[in-house]
């Protein structure tokens, strides 16, 4: 996996973000099953709570572009630092996870199990 690339994807990604109100801008990247690399920004709104983290952006450029499953994941803010995802960016990303799915975090590669351990999914509706 090649780490580097993605986190300059993500670091690209966060320049199309729309932050007048934080001023932080994120970049998410990942790379899909068949091998394509998908981004978000966040997207922020006059109503603060309405914010689009880089992540649901992300997954919705994965459903646009074709679908598929998120084999690895990252995610900086506009210096390109790492970034964790937030509680329900992690959510986000489960439900599109690839088996043994991964993701730079601040603390190294962990798995999605990992960062969202007994995580409730698809599987449990049946
Ligand atoms: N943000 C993300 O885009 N992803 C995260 O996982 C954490 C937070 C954004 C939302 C908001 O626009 C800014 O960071 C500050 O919270």
């Amino acid at each position: 996996m090649d780490w580097a690339a993605l986190q300059d994807a993500a670091r690209a990604a966060s320049a199309h973000a729309y932050v007048p109100y934080s001023k932080y801008p994120v970049g998410a990247a990942a790379l899909t099953e068949d091998g394509r690399i998908v981004t978000g920004a966040n997207v922020e709104n006059a109503s603060y709570g309405l914010t689009l983290c880089a992540e649901c952006s992300l997954v919705s450029a994965l459903h646009m572009s074709g679908g598929g499953r998120l084999m690895a994941f990252s995610c900086v803010d506009g210096a390109g630092n790492i970034l964790m995802p937030c509680g329900r960016c992690r959510q986000l990303l489960h439900e599109f996870r690839a088996p043994g799915m991964q993701l730079m975090t601040i603390s190294g590669i962990k798995t999605m199990d990992e960062v969202l351990p007994d995580a409730f999914g698809p599987e449990n509706l049946g």
